[in-house]
């Protein structure tokens, strides 16, 4: 028989205390920490000074910060950050995720809400009410996610965009398309192309604000529409789902693909922009770990590229190809066969 002791409790302790570099790294987005070493390295009391935080707290902080790569420290005991951490938490540079790590402060996933969605199954964020209703109804609400969800799309679009077969398309449409981080790539890149953004009306003039702040309104425009109308506005080359299919259960997901369908030309192209799950399922991580927040948040899943390869082939399309981009995320793309 094993012994407790022979058992190494790491796997385990390591999963307990992850949650708090989590905790800590949204604290320190909120708390202007990250900019602050960013402008400028410092030493702790520097820092405390600048941003107005307590001395013992800021202590643990950057002790716990350093341990997990998130910080660093000179020899003359002057804090700063690694490149790759300035270019993804601090506010304001382009493709940052601070603004998504900032929610985290008001929408954390505690285990109280797992729980809630291991019990009900359900969505529960926002009380269990639908949160593109809440958006809807609540524009602040509607411009922090808008804006989280950019900032979150916004570099690996640019990879999309790289790979993204539409060389001959002339039109595409982007339901569900948010900010229009994914057509304002697309747009940049194929200078034929122009993007048609369907969105509820709460979001879309965002999405318009965003593409005339990247000199694109004449070729990116939203336009107020709903996932689940009869049909969509079309025909299009292309027709875009980004993080559109995660969202809703698999029974909307065949109703999505044949809206994608009817709304493209013979011969077109549907675009899917998803951070896939293997298809053993196994991993990777971080991709595995967003099936808990679509499980609090939505009524979706992470998909593999097995079943998205089903559901297309499903529903009407060839030639299926998946392709990993950028960081987690992958393109998969397929064409409309009649
Ligand atoms: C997960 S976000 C994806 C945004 C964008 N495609 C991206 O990848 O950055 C889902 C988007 O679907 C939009 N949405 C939700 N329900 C919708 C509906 N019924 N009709 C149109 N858009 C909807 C939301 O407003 C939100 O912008």
């Amino acid at each position: 028989m094993t012994t407790p002791a022979s058992q190494d409790d790491r796997p385990v302790y390591d999963a307990y205390v992850a949650g708090r570099l989590s905790a800590g790294l949204a604290a320190g987005v909120r708390a202007g920490l990250f900019d602050a070493l960013d402008a400028e390295p410092r030493t702790a009391e520097a820092l405390a000074e600048a941003t107005g935080t307590h001395p013992r707290g800021l202590r643990a902080w950057l002790t716990a910060m350093r341990a997990g790569g998130l910080v660093e420290r000179d020899a003359d005991g002057r804090w700063s950050l690694p490149a790759a951490v300035a270019a993804s938490a601090v506010r304001g540079r382009e493709g940052s995720l601070a603004g998504l790590i900032d929610l985290e402060v008001d929408e954390f996933l505690s285990p109280e809400r797992v729980l809630e969605g291991l019990r009900t199954g359900g969505p529960c964020v926002y009380d269990a009410s639908d949160p593109w209703a809440e958006h809807a109804a609540d524009p602040a609400k509607a411009r922090a996610f808008t804006e989280a969800m950019h900032a979150i799309s916004v570099r690996p679009a640019a990879a999309m965009a790289a790979v993204a077969p539409l060389e001959v398309a002339r039109s595409l449409l982007d339901p569900g398309g948010g900010s229009g981080a994914l057509s304002l790539a697309l747009a940049t890149r194929f200078e034929q192309l122009s993007c048609t953004i369907l969105e509820i009306p709460a979001v879309v003039p965002l999405a318009n604000e965003f593409a005339a702040d990247a000199g694109l309104g004449e070729r990116v425009r939203a336009v107020e529409g709903s996932l689940f109308a009869d049909a969509w506005p079309g025909p299009h080359d292309a027709v875009l789902l980004s993080q559109i299919l995660h969202d809703w259960s698999d029974e909307e997901a065949v109703r999505l693909v044949a809206r994608a369908r009817g709304a493209l030309a013979p011969g077109g192209r549907l675009l899917i922009h998803e951070k896939l799950v293997d298809d053993d399922g196994a991993g990777p991580l971080a991709n595995a770990l967003v099936n808990l927040d679509m499980l609090v948040w939505t009524e979706g899943r992470q998909w593999t590229p097995r079943d998205l390869t089903e559901l297309l082939e499903a529903g009407g399309f060839g030639q299926v190809e998946v392709v990993p981009t950028f960081g987690y995320w992958s393109l998969v793309s397929a064409v409309r066969v009649d």
